[in-house]
């Protein structure tokens, strides 16, 4: 079977950081997502896949290529204008096998693929979508669904005491080849809001399955925070590069630590990094591979992407910098997400 990723989209609610960059290709852990994506799904068995690209395509194709270096089948289906989370899945389907998996390249999950398989072998419809429980329902489409799993509807945007249920649509879907007769070429179609709706009213089979395992939504930037700060506590277990010396410290090859320095765990340190004396790293910090920061430097609750340089005696709490930025002597900053070409949002 082969999988379908979907990593097309502008990404913007992640704005700055993917003004010039594919929201899955950001790092999670030193690591760009797409590629834990692929080993994971990997590891589950999968290894043909299929990536419906628009946004920045060749920053995904270079780094990925045809998948021989992670030992997986890669191949792209490229879009001309955006189609959506269904209008790409159409695109993709001379590409994609009888039956396929399809997986929002933005969801960051450790979700067992095996489980939602033999459930949808066995209710035999067309489409099986993996839904997630969550607190307050009320921003998201709710599915309502009869005693044996298929979905009778969809409720967008509930008041909490309407909702019929606590389960979302978690992105992640089994589906056979057949439903795509009801997604039109070459037109921008949107699979939650328009092609799921059709087909539970063509009444082909939508069946939902709870998943296991860890899952969460990388679409804003608090979101990308808590996904970086649930991997240091390892609420997910992706595989890291670094080595952890045991006390919520991972550090990476060649780093040269100055004399005084203090990691508050949990703390990630990618390869090649230099920290200057006294500076005082943590708790919650990921630095990039290739950073470099100066002496008596504070940071914490932040996320370096390579190669960003931070002088000495600088600030940094609660600040996401994408790659090869750069803060002066003795700036103080608070909760700003920075990119190199497409400035800075605080907040
Ligand atoms: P926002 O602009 O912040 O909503 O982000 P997004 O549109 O990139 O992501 P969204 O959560 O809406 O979409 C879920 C997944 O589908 C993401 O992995 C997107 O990359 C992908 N996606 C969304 N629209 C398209 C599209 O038109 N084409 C392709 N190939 N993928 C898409």
């Amino acid at each position: 079977m082969k999988a379908l990723l979907l990593a097309g989209g502008l990404g913007t609610r992640l704005r700055p950081l993917t003004e010039n960059l594919p929201k899955p290709m950001a790092p999670v852990g030193n690591r760009p997502w797409l590629e834990h994506l692929l080993l994971h799904l990997k590891r589950e068995g999968i290894d043909e896949f299929v990536i419906a690209v628009k946004h920045y395509p060749e920053i995904i194709q270079n780094h990925l290529g045809d998948g021989s270096r992670f030992g997986v089948q890669i191949e792209y289906a490229i879009e001309q204008s955006l189609l959506g989370t269904a209008g790409a899945i159409k695109n993709a389907e001379s590409l994609l096998s009888d039956r396929f998996l399809v997986v929002n390249a933005d969801i960051i999950h450790e979700v067992s693929i095996l489980p939602l398989v033999e459930y949808h072998i066995q209710h035999k419809g067309l489409v099986t979508i993996g839904l997630t429980e969550v607190e307050d329902p009320s921003h998201y489409g709710v599915v309502q669904q009869t005693d044996n799993g298929e979905i009778v509807r969809f409720v967008e945007k509930p008041k909490q005491d309407e909702a019929p249920s606590r389960r979302i649509n978690a992105g992640i879907y089994v589906m056979e080849k057949e439903a795509l007769q009801w997604i039109p070429k070459n037109k921008a179609v949107s699979i939650e809001k328009e092609t799921f709706p059709l087909l539970i009213e063509k009444n082909v089979g939508v069946f939902g399955k709870i998943i296991n395992g860890y899952w969460m939504d990388m679409g804003t930037n608090e979101r990308y925070r808590k996904v970086h700060w649930d991997l240091l506590d390892r609420k997910c277990s992706f595989p890291l590069k670094e080595k952890e010396q045991g006390n919520g410290i991972w550090v990476g090859k060649d780093v040269q630590i100055g004399s005084g320095v203090l990691f508050l765990p949990p703390v990630l340190i990618g390869d090649q990094v230099h920290i200057g004396e006294r500076s005082v790293i943590g708790p919650y910090a990921v630095i990039g591979d290739g950073c470099t920061i100066g002496k008596h430097v504070r940071c914490s609750e932040t996320i370096l992407w390579d190669d960003c340089k931070v002088h000495d005696s600088a600030q940094l709490s609660n600040c996401i910098f994408g790659y090869d930025l750069e803060l002066g002597a003795s700036h103080i900053l608070y909760q700003a997400v920075m990119n190199r070409t497409a400035g800075v949002l605080q907040g």
